[in-house]
């Protein structure tokens, strides 16, 4: 099974405006230079608009990096699948670490986010992930299966197509502690295994599931050489086009 490498910037709660759109186009620029891979950024909510008009006609994919499940209402500081469709934005991230550490977004409420994502035609990228803590008590592939099972609830084979799926361990995010690359690997059988129980084999071949945390530079070719790995969605080292061209450019 061939599935197509996909490299992500989350720029989180990073750049002004005019940063982002400059990075945009650098990016864009990249991506256009790498037509066998995809390319996501996933900027803040206010820097959206101006992206995908800056990236218009570009190969590059532009993100939202959380999103509501109805169309309209009562949901303060909420952006709905239809307003994110509305500025051209076709993905979102859901169930990032930092939302469910900082803001308390439950399993549930992910699994809402993404079957909304779903029905207002956003695809979604899906994160999950253990805590040290549950990593050193031997926990890591019980709360992954736990993540998963809560969080694709409901979620048809035919719907997963539009689903990405991304392990970014919550110790490795921002810590410069990067998983070896045999550590993300078994993570990410075990991930294509519970696909592969849950769906059938070829939903499992075909899901891209990306490695997350501490993703540099360096760090970058051995990671994409394992062979369940399918790309990466990086923090920090995408904030900056030159760490993030390289990224883009893996071999
Ligand atoms: P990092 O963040 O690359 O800065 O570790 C990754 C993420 O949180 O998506």
């Amino acid at each position: 099974m061939n599935r197509r490498p996909l490299i992500a910037g989350n720029w989180k709660m990073h750049l002004t405006l005019a940063e982002a759109v400059r990075l945009a186009r650098a990016v864009a620029e990249t991506c256009g230079a790498c037509p066998d891979r995809d390319v996501m950024v996933a900027p803040a909510f206010t820097a959206l608009a101006p992206v995908c008009e800056a990236v218009r006609g570009t190969p590059l994919l532009v993100a939202a990096q959380n999103v509501a499940w109805e169309k309209e209402g009562a949901f303060t500081g909420e952006i709905s699948p239809a307003m994110l469709t509305d500025i051209g934005v076709g993905l979102t991230i859901v169930g990032h670490s930092e939302r469910r550490q900082i803001f308390g977004e439950s399993d549930a409420m992910i699994n809402r986010r993404l079957l909304g994502a779903l029905a207002g035609d956003i695809d979604p990228v899906l994160c999950v992930g253990e805590t040290l803590e549950e990593r050193e008590a031997g926990r890591t592939f019980a709360v992954l299966e736990e993540q998963l099972r809560q969080g694709l609830h409901g979620v048809s084979s035919e719907q997963m197509q539009r689903v990405v799926l991304a392990y970014e361990p919550v110790w490795a995010i921002g810590t410069g502690k990067t998983a070896t690359k045999e550590q993300a690997q078994e993570v990410h059988g075990v991930v294509r295994r519970f696909l592969a129980g849950k769906y059938e084999k070829n939903v499992a071949e075909a899901t891209r599931i990306l490695y997350g945390g501490s993703v540099k530079p360096e760090n970058i070719d051995s990671l994409m050489a394992q062979p369940d790995i399918d790309g990466a969605l990086v923090g920090g080292a995408a904030l900056q086009a030159e760490s993030f061209d390289r990224i883009v450019r893996f071999r």
